[in-house]
């Protein structure tokens, strides 16, 4: 296909038209970093949410999964080191009363110099940060003369760090009421099972403990539409292990995850490691699994060696004995007995992975047909096993018979996969509509039809078309969804 283009303002726009993703309260315009998916974006996110389910604990004997609660109690928060740390540095500007984060700040001129220039700087930040040098930073910012996009000034206030999570009150004003958090990660929520999935799961160590679910960050600086919002979902899974086993598992999970980003269908080649250089306050070792957005190589997915950190902090704020008796042997003969299992953590942003498979899906194609004339499409080439719609039923009028055998064929096919019937406009119009929301399969059922029993099959991605029998169609698209 000739003149392929991805672009990303034409990607948001898309997302809306043709309702993938809409501005939360747009009605009231909107809230800044929120956002609600529509018909087919809450569809897509469904099937990304499911195979991640079902990879992490289908697929794995040793993973099971639980849907635990938003809200927590708030000493999980002191326990967890989020009251005191989960925070970012900070810098205002003095004129326009805008607040940046200041690693966004500094990323954003690296981009804007040459390549080398720019990694000189990102390089010096990242040992600044690491440092935890927050007057070092200032300078940084000030010596690279770096200004506030709106006021055009470099007249800066001193770094501070902010806390992102959002609180809230328990009980009623009247009643003596408890500042609780909304959770900045879902992980906490497993930690605070661990006991009692171990032991009603019977679960032996290594297991994982599987979760998906809503978390919130008050970001400052949130940009890039669904990259950085202010309440995304997370799907994490943490995996207890045996300690001095922990690297072992890491680079095994820091793999496996790879190759499951490629299985729906991101090319290794999009995606890259990141270790990080500054590490989080629970880990012995992290690194980001990037992915190349259409604003640069961010992150994806973090892989985090969490040590015994969270374990050891619950028993003691909870006063609870948190540990695993290991009745397996050591390499002297005994049974490795009590301890505080290590924690190697997964953990991806839903809404991030679908932006990356938007992202990668979406094309601006033109072309020259054969009699001369040009043609054009915008075409969404999500992988069929993630499509929301995966067939449309077209009849080709809306008479003779022909919605008759096209519904016949819908009833029959709607409990196998997601399908869409339409009869209204010209078929060419239908097909052009159906990849626009990335239909992978249409079907057209025709005056042929009620003669040979047979349609055509028309694909999104090459445009091909085929006959095939009437009675194949579910088959042949429940095979090729796989
Ligand atoms: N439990 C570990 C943890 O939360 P993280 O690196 O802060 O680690 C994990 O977050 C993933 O969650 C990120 O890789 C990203 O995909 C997603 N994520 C984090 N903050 C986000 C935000 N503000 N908006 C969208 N996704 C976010």
């Amino acid at each position: 296909m000739a003149n392929e283009t991805n672009n990303f303002p034409e990607l948001i726009s898309h997302c809306k038209e043709y309702g993938y993703i809409f501005q939360s309260s747009e009605i009231y315009d909107g809230l800044a970093a929120v956002y609600d998916y529509g018909q087919l974006g809450a569809q897509l996110k469904k099937n990304l949410r499911d195979e991640w389910w079902k990879s992490m604990t289908q697929m794995h004997e040793n993973i099971v999964g639980i849907d635990a609660a938003i809200f927590m109690h708030p000493t999980v928060w002191k326990a967890s080191g989020h009251v005191d740390n989960f925070s970012d540095p900070m810098i205002d500007n003095r004129d326009s009363n805008k607040r940046y984060r200041v690693d966004h700040l500094i990323e954003g001129h690296a981009e804007t110099l040459d390549k080398e220039a720019g990694e000189a700087l990102l390089a010096e930040m990242d040992k600044l940060i690491a440092a935890d040098d927050l007057p070092g930073l200032k300078n940084l910012i000030e010596s690279n003369k770096i200004k506030c996009a709106i006021s055009k000034t470099c007249n800066w206030t001193d770094i501070r760090q902010f806390n992102l999570m959002f609180s809230t009150q328990i009980g009623s004003v009247a009643e003596e009421s408890d500042t609780i958090y909304l959770r900045p990660e879902t992980a906490q929520g497993i930690f605070v099972n661990f006991l009692n999935v171990q032991k009603t799961g019977r679960m032996k160590i290594p297991f994982g403990i599987a979760q998906t679910g809503k978390a919130f960050r008050n970001e400052i600086v949130a940009r890039q539409f669904i990259f950085r919002m202010r309440e995304f979902e997370q799907m994490e899974m943490q995996f207890f292990v045996r300690p001095g086993t922990q690297m072992e598992w890491y680079n095994f999970w820091k793999d496996e995850r790879k190759k499951w980003h490629q299985s729906i269908g991101i090319p290794g080649e999009k995606l890259r490691f990141h270790d990080h250089v500054k590490l989080a306050h629970y880990a012995d070792a992290a690194l980001d699994i990037e992915f190349e957005f259409p604003f640069g190589w961010k992150e994806l997915e973090g892989i985090h060696s969490r040590t015994d950190f969270d374990l050891t902090q619950h028993a003691k704020f909870s006063k609870k004995k948190i540990q695993y008796f290991d009745n397996d042997l050591n390499p002297e003969g005994k049974p490795y007995g009590n301890y505080t299992p290590f924690v190697v953590e997964t953990s991806v942003g839903l809404d991030r992975l679908f932006l990356t498979v938007m992202s990668l899906a979406y094309a601006e194609e033109k072309w020259t047909k054969e009699d001369g004339s040009e043609d054009s499409r915008v075409v969404l080439r999500i992988p069929a096993k993630i499509a929301p719609t995966k067939l449309a039923i077209l009849p080709l009028i809306k008479k003779d018979g022909l919605p008759e055998i096209a519904k016949e064929l819908m009833n029959d096919c709607k409990g196998s996969f997601m399908c869409f019937y339409e009869e209204k406009d010209a078929i060419g119009k239908r097909y052009r509509r159906m990849d626009a929301i990335g239909t992978p399969f249409c079907v057209t059922i025709d005056h042929q039809t009620k003669e040979d029993n047979t349609v055509t099959i028309r694909y999104r991605d090459d445009m091909r078309q085929e006959r095939i029998a009437l009675t194949e169609v579910k088959n042949l698209v429940s095979k090729l969804i796989g």
